[in-house]
């Protein structure tokens, strides 16, 4: 069965964690939990911009939250290494399993789209780097329609973009607000918890499915 499906980026498709490895020579130890911290802030800062209705595109979201963490953290970081840090947001890998997935979903003729936080152009060059764009349709971005996820708007912008016709529509997410948004918009939504010690939300809603990799997805939306 063909289906068609939205991927979210950044954490999903994206490692941003990847931003550690330059941390560590700015701030040595503290770099996982600064990195974890930031990242926080920024899907924070993301979701109060939209309940505010005082949109400004994510990339402002994770400057701003890379202030607060600089700050909290006392890490004394220079205008320089900001730039940096912020640099390497466009070259984040993309997991291990990420290609192989999308590879095998493609090849069964479903209709794969990016659907980010990120403004479409961050999204692209982000893709493209990682070298997984060839497998995307098209990116779809809230950026659109100014709001962020989990607005329920964003989720029905993307179906209208994405021509959903049936019920068919997933949403493919690592992150348990986003697979909740989803299926508050009346998509059915993945959870791709990579690790045992990610936790999803205990909001009584279960994911309509969980996988540990996209490879296991492809499996299960292919052979539905
Ligand atoms: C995104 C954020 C939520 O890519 O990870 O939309």
């Amino acid at each position: 069965m063909t289906v068609t499906v939205g991927f979210d980026v950044y954490g999903t498709l994206i490692d941003t964690h990847g931003v550690v490895d330059m941390l560590s020579q700015y701030i040595d130890e503290q770099a996982q939990m600064f990195s974890q911290t930031w990242r926080d802030k920024q899907l924070e800062y993301s979701f109060r911009r939209g309940l505010m209705r005082a949109y400004e595109n994510f990339s402002v979201c994770t400057r701003h939250a890379l202030d607060y963490t600089d700050a909290l953290f006392r890490a004394g970081l220079t205008d320089e290494q900001k730039r940096n840090l912020m640099q390497i947001y466009s070259v984040l890998p993309a997991f291990d399993d990420v290609e192989s997935g999308l590879g095998t979903l493609q090849q069964s003729g479903s209709s794969l789209y990016a659907f980010s936080n990120g403004s479409a152009d961050a999204v692209e060059t982000l893709l493209t780097n990682a070298g997984i764009r060839k497998y995307f349709i098209d990116v779809v971005s809230v950026d659109e329609i100014r709001s962020f996820k989990p607005d329920p708007d964003v989720y029905h912008h993307f179906k209208k973009r994405a021509h959903v016709t049936d019920d068919n529509v997933w949403l493919v997410s690592s992150n348990p607000f986003d697979v909740l948004g989803a299926m508050s918009a009346s998509m059915k939504a993945a959870w791709v918890q990579r690790t045992q010690a990610a936790i999803f939300d205990p909001w009584e809603i279960e994911p309509t499915v969980t996988v540990s990799s996209l490879d296991q997805l492809a499996d299960k939306l292919i052979n539905q």
